[in-house]
């Protein structure tokens, strides 16, 4: 029975040194093993974070460019890369260089009546401060709206409502303009008529802008405007609301027709009040602003006028420019974005553009 250990006798040093190697053999792989597993998971850690901030890093990246991280937000970046639109375009057809408040109407260039009319009464519309000679009398409610604005103050300046619109003296059909033709020529002669009434078709009184005036007295004596005293201060007012005094004495040459003190024209502001700085009808106010070099605008600060670069315009000041009509097809015509405008045909070939002063719809 003892034989076995006879068989491999190990000194007690030898036994200890064979338990130690094996213990160490069997331990060394479960120290291995458990480092593996935990670096593996730190690696998955590591890993799975460094793809969620490199997948966010990409989604920020179109909104943003160089150092601009630091310091604004995202949408502020945004912002900054887009400059805003100061502009926008307006498209204008063919049709339209034939209407609105600048329109040329003379013996070179023909009123295109509209298919639709918008005249209305001016004795429903009018108010107390002057008189019109029938109920038949019609005019565009804009020339309306403004002349009650100019005879109200007129009224208050002066206490004087003698001022009338006379019949006949608002808008006018092509067919009554050519019976008043006929009558003249059968009573004072064609050369005549020719200077005082202008041809069908071609009469400002078509427009619904223009309107004949005299001075009717309660007492009904008749009076021309410009030579009744108390008209003063509404003579040298017409312009300050928007009205000229159409066929000046000295430009018929020019406009075709001899003076008429009579006759006034809407065209609005500032277009009345450049026109009396400058001393111009408006066939000589149409062709400054045909002939203004493209970008360049004429302003108007409520004193002076200018002329100045569009680039340069300034928010207060009435700005006018030209822009002309495409042969064919729609005009695009821009106007500066939050800034009240109107823009006019001037019967010729083109339109023109009136920013009015100050800002709106901001
Ligand atoms: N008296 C102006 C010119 C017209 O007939 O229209
Ligand atoms: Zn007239």
């Amino acid at each position: 029975m003892n034989n076995n250990n006879n068989k491999n006798p190990l000194t007690e040093k030898e036994a200890m040194k064979k338990a130690l190697k094996r213990k160490t053999r069997y331990r060394m792989p479960s120290v291995n093993i458990g480092v593996l597993i935990v670096t593996v998971i730190l690696f998955l850690i590591i890993g799975v974070c460094t793809l969620v901030i490199i997948s966010r890093n990409d989604d920020k990246a179109p909104l943003v460019t160089g150092s601009s991280l630091e310091s604004a937000t995202v949408e502020n970046a945004v912002d900054e890369e887009k400059p805003k639109a100061t502009e926008i375009s307006v498209a204008f057809p063919q049709s339209a260089i034939h209407e609105g408040e600048l329109i040329l109407v003379n013996a070179d260039h023909e009123f295109v009546f509209p298919d639709v009319r918008d005249d209305v009464s001016v004795y429903d519309n009018k108010t107390l401060s002057y008189k019109v000679g029938d109920m038949n009398v019609t005019l565009s409610m804009t020339a309306i709206t403004a002349f009650n604005k100019l005879m109200d103050d007129f009224y208050a300046e002066t206490g004087c409502r003698d001022v009338m619109i006379v019949s006949g003296g608002g808008f006018r059909t092509e067919e009554f303009q050519r019976q008043l033709y006929s009558n003249r020529v059968a009573t004072d002669g064609a050369e005549m008529a020719a200077k005082y009434v202008a041809l069908p078709g071609h009469s400002e009184h078509h427009t619904g802008l223009a309107m004949d005036l005299s001075v009717y007295t309660d007492a009904g004596e008749g009076y021309a405007v410009r030579a009744y005293e108390k008209c003063k201060w509404l003579v040298e007012n017409f312009e300050n609301y928007g009205f000229i005094l159409r066929y000046p004495e000295e430009k018929s040459d020019i406009t075709g027709i001899s003076y008429e003190s009579w006759h006034y024209r809407y065209v609005g502001l500032p277009h009345s009040l450049i026109m009396k700085e400058k001393g111009w009808v408006l066939e000589e106010y149409i062709e400054y602003l045909r002939n203004l070099p493209e970008g360049t605008a004429i302003s108007w600060n409520g004193i002076a006028s200018e002329e100045i670069s569009l680039e340069g315009i300034h928010g207060g000041d009435y700005v006018v420019y030209y822009v002309p009509a495409n042969e064919t097809g729609d005009t695009e015509i821009k106007v500066p974005k939050n800034r009240e405008y109107t823009v006019s045909g001037d019967n010729v070939g083109g339109f023109i553009v009136t920013l009015n002063g100050g800002h709106t719809n901001e």
